[in-house]
């Protein structure tokens, strides 16, 4: 894990990965740069053993690529993003996979930053909520779960734990069981 995502080779031989300070890259070709952002754009699927390009830091940054693919690698995650925030990570999350019309599940209580976004910023974009106490009952999320159905398209079950202040745990097996029946119904 520590050394996983990087090839000394690409950086001189430097051990370990150089902070890279840029904002962009180059392209070998301009149609080579053409192919990174179509990528990068989601305007196509990835070809059979293609590597996506660096572009642009904030879209990709070596350093943050490797951090993201160990990170995924010690929590063995299909993959993992990371942000210079947590509430930049919490919201972006949130409002990839929340539209209008949906239901957020989510346990409580929760970060201060969190459950303003949940109870006073979301609801402005049509998204309504329901919580579920964390450290109470395990089929706690299937009933939140179930009562959120009734509302609109649960998209999203958001968990803290171990929650602030309270220190109650959630059960994430639980959660992901009710996220599986959600997708089955
Ligand atoms: C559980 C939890 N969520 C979100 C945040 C927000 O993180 P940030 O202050 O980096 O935006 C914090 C910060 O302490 C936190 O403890």
């Amino acid at each position: 894990m520590m050394s996983y995502g990087y090839d000394p080779r690409l950086s001189e031989g430097s051990v370990k990965c150089p902070i890279f300070q840029t904002s962009t890259f180059t392209f070998r070709t301009a149609e080579e740069g053409k192919a990174f952002f179509e990528l990068a754009y989601g305007l196509r699927e990835k070809r059979p053993a293609e590597d996506p390009g660096l572009i642009y830091s904030r879209l990709n940054n070596p350093d943050l690529e490797i951090l993201e693919d160990r990170l995924a690698l010690w929590d063995k995650a299909e993959s993992g993003l990371v942000f210079c925030s947590g509430m930049a990570a919490i919201a972006t999350t949130l409002l990839s996979f929340l539209s209008p019309g949906d239901v957020i599940v989510h346990s409580d209580p929760v970060y201060g930053g969190t459950e303003f976004l949940v109870h006073n910023i979301l609801p402005r974009f049509g998204i309504q909520r329901i919580g579920f106490l964390a450290g109470s009952d395990p089929d706690a999320v299937e009933r939140a779960a179930k009562e959120g159905q009734g509302l609109g398209r649960v998209g999203v079950i958001f968990v803290e734990t171990p929650a602030n202040p309270t220190n109650g745990l959630v059960d994430l097996r639980q959660c992901a069981a009710a996220a599986e029946a959600l997708a089955q119904s």
